[in-house]
Parts: C-alpha cells; structure tokens; sequence
C-alpha cells in the first residue's frame, strides 16, 4: 500500500544531501565489477569517494572473457559476484549495492540508499527499464505494474547479503552468458521472486537507468546543489547508469553530479586530478610535439607566429609540425621556419608541393609524438585559432586529462570549438548548457563529446588507447569529426576547459587573397584582430584625451595607426602602382576655385573604400566628437588617398584650402629615415609641422581658416594619407 501523499511527504523528507561529510554507512557495501580503470570507472570511484561509499571493485586486472561483442555478455560478472558473496553470505544486517562502474555515477550518499532500500520492504531491489531485452518474448511473463517501469534491468540492484548469496547461488553459466537474461529469469520465476523476494524499484527512486528515459530525466539545482530528477515519477534517483547508448548523456550529467555548483564561479571540484609543473625547471617540462595547420588562406598568419613564439614553453622541449596547404602563405611560414627553425627542438615543414590531405598532414603530426616514446604531449593548434594566453599549454597540462581543449570561440558569436551534445545522426546538437559555457556563465572543466581547432592529447594515450587507431579517418568524415569519433569509441574521455580566457578564433570567410596585404580588408569579418594589428595601441589613450597635442591652433595631432598599417598601405599603393597627377584635382580649393592637384592613389582605386570608411567611422568619428564637443560626423568622404612627395616629382603643396569640413593627415613614414623635409604650416597662424610622428593623424578643419600648404621634401619619398570628412 503506497497512498500518494505518504510518498509525496517521503519525497519532502529527502533533503538533497550534500558532498562529502556524510559519515560512512557500515551496512552498506557497494560491489563492482571491473577489469580496467577506465577514465569512467575513475569518475564512478570519484564519485562513491565524494559520498563516502564503502566500496569494493572485483576483477581488476582481469581479462574481459566476453563474445566478439565487448559489452555483451556478462556472466563474468555474476561469477565475480557470485565468489565475493561467499564472504559475507551470513551477514544478515549487511546490505549489499550491486553496480555496473564505466557509466555509472551516485547522484546521493549511502544514508539515501539505505533508508529508500528498506521503504521498499523486500530484501532485493533490481533497478527497471523502460525497454525490455535481450529476450521480447518474455514480455508477457512479467507481472503487471500500477505505475513505472515492468520490466529488470541487471546494471544495478541492491540486498541483503544472504539474500543476494541465494540469488547467484545457481548460477552455473559461461563467462559470455548474459547476466540480464539470467536474473531476469530468476525474476519471472515467481517461486524464486517470492523466495528471494525480489522487486523492481519501478519508480526510479534508487536506480535511474538512462536508456529510454531521457525524456523523464533533468537536472535540478537547489542551494548550490544538484541532482537528477525523474519527472515522471517525481523521484531523486541516486545510482545513474547511462546504460546503451546513453554514455554522453550520462558523460553530460557527470559534468554536474556529484559536484556542488555555484553559477558564478562554477564547479567547486574542478582541481580534482592537477599536475604541478610550476615548480619544474624548463628541461623537466614535458616534451611536446606542436602540429600547426594552415589549412586555408588564414588572415593574420604573422599574428598567429608571433603568439606562437610568445607560448611560455621552452622550445627546446618543442617538435614543432608546420602543414601549410596554401602557396598564398609560403613566403610568410617561410620566414618564421628561416628566423625561428634553431630555437626549436625540431622543425618540421609540409608544404603546398606536398599535396597532403588534412587528415593525413594530422595523422603525420601525431605520428611524430606516438612513435616517440620521450614525447609526452600532443599539441594541435589550427591557423585560425587566436590564443592570446601564452600559458594555454602549461593550464591544458596540469588540468591531466587524456584530451583536453581551450575554449575559443567567434568574438561575439555562438560558433566555438565543441558541441555541448551529438545528434543522432552524429552531428552537432545544443546542449542546454552550450550557450552559457561559451559566455562563461558556467565555469568548469566539460566533458563533451566534440572538440576542434586546438586541443591537447597526453602521448601516453596515443600509444594505449588510441594506438592502433587511424585517428583522423572514420567513413566519410571530415578529420575533425572522425578523431572525435574515434577518441568517443574507445571510451576516452574529452574534456573542454573555460577556467581561463584563452582566445578566440579567427572568421574565414570573406578573406580574399587578391591583394599584396590582404588583412588590410579584414575590418569588417574580424574587427578586433585589425585593430591589434593597425591600430596604435596608444590610440585608446588619445581617445580618453590624453596624449593629443595641439601644435597649432585647432589642429589636433594624436596617434592612429601602427607601424605596420603605415607600411602595409604603402606598399599596397606602390605595389598597384597607379600614380596620377590631375586624374582627381577637384579636391583643393586655391583661393576658393583652382585645384591643387598631387601625386596620389585613391582608396577606391585599390577597392579599399568600404574598409576605410569603416575605419573613419570606428576610429575617427569618436576622437573628432571628442575634440570638437557638440560635433556629430558620419565621417561621410568625398575624398581618401595616399599622396606620395619626392624632390623630383612633387616635392610639396602650394597653399590651399581643402573642400572639406575636417581633413585628416595621416603621416605614413618617417621622417628622417625615409625621407628629408616635408611638413604642414598653416598660413593663418604662421605654425608649421616639420617632423610628422609615423602613425599619428593631423586633425584640422579644411575650409576657411586653415589655408595650408605642403612642405618640400627634400630627399627620399614621403606618403601621406589623407581624407576630406563632411558631417
Ligand atoms: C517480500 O516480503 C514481504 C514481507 O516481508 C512481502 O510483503 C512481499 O510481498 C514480498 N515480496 C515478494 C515479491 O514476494
Ligand atoms: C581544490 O579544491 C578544494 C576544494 O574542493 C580546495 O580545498 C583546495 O584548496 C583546491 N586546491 C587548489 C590547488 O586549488
Ligand atoms: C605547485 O608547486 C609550487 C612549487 O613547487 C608550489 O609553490 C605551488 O603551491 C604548487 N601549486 C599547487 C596548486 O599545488
Ligand atoms: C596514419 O599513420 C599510420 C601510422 O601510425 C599509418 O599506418 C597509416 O597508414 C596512416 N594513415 C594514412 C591514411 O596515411
Ligand atoms: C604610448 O605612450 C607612452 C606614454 O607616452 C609611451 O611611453 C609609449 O612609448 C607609447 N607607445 C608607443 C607604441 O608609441
Ligand atoms: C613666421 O614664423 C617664423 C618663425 O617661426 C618667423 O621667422 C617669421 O617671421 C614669421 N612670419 C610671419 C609673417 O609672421
């Protein structure tokens, strides 16, 4: 008899028992079976430690006696059981919990257990199943239930000692025999069910099997605390197994239970398994094979060598592995292989001509860490991964997991370098969690069933586990997917880290290789990693107003770009190569009608006007609104280009006005060094600009009071750029 509300009154009277300080049971032993400790039975140990469970694992070490199928089979368990048992076969008090251990984590502690064991008032309890196997035909054998699940499942049970004795006592069977079909015959035979006194715990209060079941099944959170919940029933189960092919599912549970959470600073468990290497010296550290693939016209690939060189890693623990597909960027690896090849261990280079496959530039890569024993890390890092932490190697080692990635993702986007959970069909699903783990609201270290771009893989684990493994080959799979395929089928775990900000990746689309320096027209699909290359890094300060100088009346002067975006647009000029004197001379005004007009290129020549405006809007609009409070500016252009100055060709400018409201000058080279003389003077105030700063813009209005003129340049070639802004 089961009245509803004595169960619902049960339910309130089961608090959420929280981590470790609940004192160990006597009554309750916890029995397993095993032969390898595999990253899921160190997880189900890690929980029964955090619960305090008494716990014993038969069979370690043993060989597997099963049938071709690794996972069916069985009857090896039940013989393990069987011997175990013989020990406490008189025990009457002891009650005993039966579990299977790869996919099976405690929600709760062993007080639960006991007292939910003994509300079911029979002496052994076997977990249900929603589906019934291995044998259909059996189904009408099985007694009827009011409500829950009819039908045994052998993953987990619990009893009493002499009981359970009884139970396994006739087991005679093979290794390979099925224990399902064994104790589910004992069960529908109701002689031995009244004898043994056997139920079902149909409402998943002590067992929650996944199979079938996910529907019923969520996470609750409650004071820092989580378990899992059955809908269906209303129950806190305790042993979850996420049995058939539930394991991600369960690998997703497990990223919660048995932890305690907070969402603001994430899991309170997460240092479980660290490895020290802070106190190493640099030759103890780890030797690590770095695999770098360019794999695609990447923009940015300087950026990406110079981070790669700034990695805090001695490389004389680095056998660095370049794979790059595309000739675009020969001459770029070429240069960092020719300045950097003598600092590293070894250097590596798979080049155009080699006309690899990327699964197959992978598999060489990862090759090189396998097939040598001393290497202890496996390190694979895409071109289009920005990783802006240069300790990411050393974090992603001391986390000491088999597989491990950094979190990156798209600045700003939902796009990173994992998938939360799988579709059935083994492609990318959202876990509920994905979105807040990409943000980091939710702080931790994530089991998940993809990664991508860069990740982390011990060599030890190349050489067990995944040694006889064509890793990146799987059907038709791309080399991505296929490697997490494979890692997936061998039971090892692969664990996302957002502890730390790592960086992000980079956008490929839109990248066009047409030009000589193609980032230049990056502003649009990756903003920030343009302004870290172009922009002055004093620019920030300039806009906060400081460092902006006012060498003549109303003509301000601050920096902007950096040397690089000063070098990279003359050479782009130079290298379209169309200088015109006259093609475009309605852009100054000489005593308010003639042109003036220069050696010049146009932005829109070289197809730069759409990125140069956006340039103007992003970081000239702001600065101007600032230094001419109470002025609103689209930065609409009539006009932008480069305007080149040599003594022999047009050394200087005759005074004009420009037809413009502000006119920025931006000075491309340096003076000096480049080139002799040049400068601004501004008639009206009789002040001159004589040594232009590289990188840094003259601001000044353009009609009626700044009448100026160009200075001669006396020597060398001088580059300007410069724009006529209206509102
Ligand atoms: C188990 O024993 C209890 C009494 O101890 C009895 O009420 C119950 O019906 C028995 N269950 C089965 C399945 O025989
Ligand atoms: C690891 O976490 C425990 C709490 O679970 C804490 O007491 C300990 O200080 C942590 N250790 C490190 C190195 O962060
Ligand atoms: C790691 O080792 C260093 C030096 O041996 C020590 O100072 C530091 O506290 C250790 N860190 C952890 C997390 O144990
Ligand atoms: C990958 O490398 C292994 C060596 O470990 C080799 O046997 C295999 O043929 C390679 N696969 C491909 C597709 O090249
Ligand atoms: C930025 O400004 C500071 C302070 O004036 C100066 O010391 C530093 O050299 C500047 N940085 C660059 C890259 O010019
Ligand atoms: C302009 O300034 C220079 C010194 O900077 C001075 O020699 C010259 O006389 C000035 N010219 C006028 C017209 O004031």
């Amino acid at each position: 008899m089961s009245p509803p509300s004595l169960l619902l009154l049960l339910l309130f009277l089961t608090p959420l028992e929280g981590g470790s300080n609940e004192a160990q049971d006597d009554n309750l032993l916890v029995l397993t079976v095993a032969m390898k400790e595999t990253e899921g039975f160190k997880r189900f140990q890690r929980s029964a430690q955090v619960f305090n469970y008494n716990l014993k694992v038969l069979g370690l070490g043993e060989e597997w006696n099963d049938r071709d199928d690794k996972r069916a089979g069985g009857g090896q368990k039940i013989r393990l059981l069987k011997s175990a048992l013989e020990a406490y076969a008189d025990k009457e008090d002891l009650v005993i919990l039966f579990t299977e251990s790869y996919d099976v984590i405690f929600a709760s502690g062993p007080g639960e257990v006991l007292k939910k064991f003994r509300q079911a008032k029979s002496k052994v309890v076997f977990s249900s199943e929603t589906l019934i196997y291995p044998d259909r035909r059996l189904e009408a054998k099985y007694p009827p239930v009011q409500e829950g699940k009819r039908f045994l499942g052998s993953g987990g049970f619990i009893g009493y000692a002499p009981y359970l004795s009884k139970l396994v006592a006739r087991w005679q069977g093979l290794d390979s025999d099925s224990d399902q079909l064994f104790y589910t015959k004992v069960f529908l035979d109701p002689e031995q069910r009244g004898t043994i006194n056997i139920t079902l715990d149909h409402r998943c209060r002590i067992f929650q099997n996944l199979n079938g079941a996910l529907d019923e099944v969520a996470l609750k959170f409650e004071n820092g605390q989580v378990r899992v919940r059955n809908l269906a029933f209303d129950t806190l189960p305790v042993v979850i197994h996420g049995n058939g092919p539930t394991k991600l599912q369960l690998n997703y549970l497990g990223n919660y239970i048995p932890r305690s959470w907070t969402f603001e600073t994430g899991c309170t468990v997460c240092n479980e398994s660290l490895k020290n290497l802070t106190g190493l010296k640099e030759d103890s550290l780890p030797l690590t094979v770095i695999g770098v693939f360019i794999e695609q016209p990447t923009p940015f690939l300087d950026q990406f060598f110079r981070r790669l060189q700034l990695l805090r890693y001695p490389k004389k623990k680095i056998h660095l592995f370049i794979h790059n597909r595309e000739k675009h960027h020969l001459s770029q690896v070429g240069s960092f292989v020719n300045k950097h090849r003598p600092e590293y261990r070894s250097l590596k280079v798979i080049g155009p001509e080699d006309h690899l496959k990327n699964a197959d530039a992978h598999n060489m890569s990862v090759n090189l860490c396998r097939q040598n024993p001393a290497c202890e890390y496996y390190f694979s890092l895409d071109a289009e991964v920005v990783l802006k932490n240069p300790d990411t190697l050393q974090i992603l080692m001391e986390r000491n997991k088999f597989v491990i990635a950094p979190l990156v993702s798209r600045m700003g986007k939902l796009w990173s370098n994992f998938w939360g959970a799988l579709s059935a069909e083994g492609y990318y699903a959202r876990s509920e969690d994905y979105v807040d783990i990409v943000q980091r609201r939710r702080i931790g270290l994530w089991n998940v069933p993809y990664i991508s771009s860069v990740y982390l893989i011990k060599g030890s684990v190349l050489r067990s586990q995944l040694a006889h493994l064509d890793l990146f080959h799987s059907g038709k799979l791309d080399a991505d997917m296929a490697l997490c395929r494979n890692i997936r089928e061998q039971g090892v775990f692969m664990f996302l880290t957002n502890q730390q900000q790592f960086g992000h990746i980079l956008s490929l689309e839109n990248y066009q290789t047409s030009h000589l320096h193609n980032d230049l027209w990056q502003i649009f699909s990756n903003p920030e990693d343009w302004k870290e290359k172009y922009i002055h890094p004093n620019y920030t300060a300039a806009l906060k107003g400081k460092l902006v100088e006012t060498p003549c009346p109303d003509v301000y002067w601050f920096p902007i770009f950096t040397d690089t975006a000063c070098d990279e647009l003359v050479e782009e000029m130079e290298h379209f190569g169309g200088w015109s004197k006259g093609d475009n001379t309605d852009h100054r005004i000489l005593g308010g009608y003639e042109n003036v007009p220069t050696i010049d290129i146009h932005m829109n020549q070289i197809n730069f006007e759409h990125e140069w405006y956006r340039f103007l809007l992003h970081y000239i609009a702001p600065i101007t609104e600032k230094l001419y409070p109470g002025y609103y500016t689209q930065t609409q252009f009539e006009l932008a280009f480069v305007v080149r100055y040599k003594p022999d060709e047009q050394p200087s400018l005759m005074p004009h006005h420009d037809a413009s409201t502000f006119t920025i000058n931006i000075a491309l080279n340096r003076v000096g060094i480049d080139y002799e003389g040049g400068g601004c003077r501004f008639l009206r105030y009789n002040c001159s600009i004589r040594a232009p700063r590289k990188g840094w813009t003259l601001l000044h209005p353009g009609r009626l009071t700044h009448y100026h003129e160009g200075l001669p340049t006396t020597k060398g070639t001088r580059y300007i750029a410069v724009s006529f802004l209206d509102p």
